[in-house]
């Protein structure tokens, strides 16, 4: 295919890992040290833009609305599309977030994913799924997951060609919701580049972690073929905790829960205790991803909303995996 001569579109959303990724094989190439399995949601995305052009000087990012200085780590991916085109020309890229970054929330998953079928796309390729996924993988781990909607596995493999995203199951049969709690977040955190660095070179619980994570895998997968709510709750707040033990094993140690968080997990449990069934996930921040079934959700979320302000209480269903777009929204 030739390049595309106006931009093409793709929306991707985020993904939240049941079982997390946390620790490279290999750092340059992004790939993991252990499989791992996230639902994709239907409430966070990203929309790019992408434009290929002979009369651009260098690559141009505009996100939400406005022009990014700093462009290195889009130019950095994008030389990996312009490498496999056989192209030379530098693009316009232009993204909306539809995921509260500021308030912590990650969209690296989300925006490399949309950049990785808008680009390749204008840059003339037409990749498959398995493509897409290894190329999105490149900007971003967790990003190879969100290509796909509904459960989705990363297959850790071993190299760039078999390291990629698989479907699970597109359209989950459980009526699973997952309740992003959004807390605050003004100080520096520990990037998930630099914290599994960390966790790698120094937890001296990286062996286990590594061990226990494939059974843990299996147990969800199971799960989910077996509609088991329960099963995939227990396992997927067991899996967070080990990871966020790593964090707190290593050297120097660091953290990501706040105050706040404790006490959200803590309510967690004690919903638990009467009698709802919910769970809760972490990723590399303060912020805590309650699982619960849908007949549930709104009762927490209204029950977080005495303490919390209800924007930021955010339910999301499975979401849909990437697609194109005619328009920019
Ligand atoms: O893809 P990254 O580099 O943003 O790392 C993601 C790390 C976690 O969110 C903590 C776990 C995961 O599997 O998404």
């Amino acid at each position: 295919m030739p390049i595309s001569h106006y931009p093409v579109i793709a929306r991707a959303h985020t993904n939240i890992a049941l079982i997390k990724y946390w620790g490279k094989a290999n750092e340059k190439l992004i790939i993991p040290e252990n499989n791992s399995l996230s639902m994709t949601l239907d409430n966070f995305y990203t929309d790019t833009s992408v434009q290929f052009s002979q009369s651009l000087t260098h690559d141009e990012l505009i996100l939400n609305h406005q022009l990014i200085d700093d462009s290195t780590r889009i130019t950095k991916f994008l030389d990996l599309v312009r490498k496999r085109a056989g192209i030379n020309f530098y693009a316009k890229v232009e993204s909306i977030n539809h995921v509260p970054t500021s308030a912590g929330m990650a969209s690296s998953a989300s925006a490399f994913s949309a950049l990785a079928a808008a680009s390749s796309k204008a840059a003339g390729l037409n990749l498959n799924f398995k493509d897409l996924s290894r190329l999105a993988r490149r900007g971003s781990g967790s990003a190879s997951r969100s290509i796909y909607g509904g459960f989705v596995e990363w297959k850790k493999g071993t190299n760039d060609s078999n390291s990629y995203a698989v479907s699970i199951q597109e359209h989950p049969i459980m009526d699973i919701r997952l309740i992003t709690v959004i807390l605050n977040r003004s100080h520096k955190r520990i990037s998930s580049r630099e914290g599994m660095k960390r966790s790698v070179q120094t937890s001296p619980y990286y062996d286990a972690w590594k061990k226990t994570t494939a059974s843990d895998l299996q147990k969800v997968k199971n799960a989910i073929s077996k509609n088991n709510f329960n099963q995939l709750g227990q396992v997927a707040e067991s899996n967070a905790m080990k990871m966020h033990a790593l964090t707190l094993s290593a050297w120097p140690d660091f953290m990501y829960f706040k105050p706040d968080t404790i006490k959200v997990i803590n309510k967690v449990k004690s919903f638990r205790d009467n009698g709802i069934n919910c769970y809760f996930t972490m990723d590399a921040g303060p912020n805590v991803i309650i699982v619960c079934l849908k007949k549930d959700s709104q009762f927490i979320k209204s029950n977080l909303s005495k303490t919390l302000k209800s924007d930021n209480i955010v339910v999301s269903g499975p979401g849909e995996g990437v697609k194109f777009l005619h328009k920019i929204k």
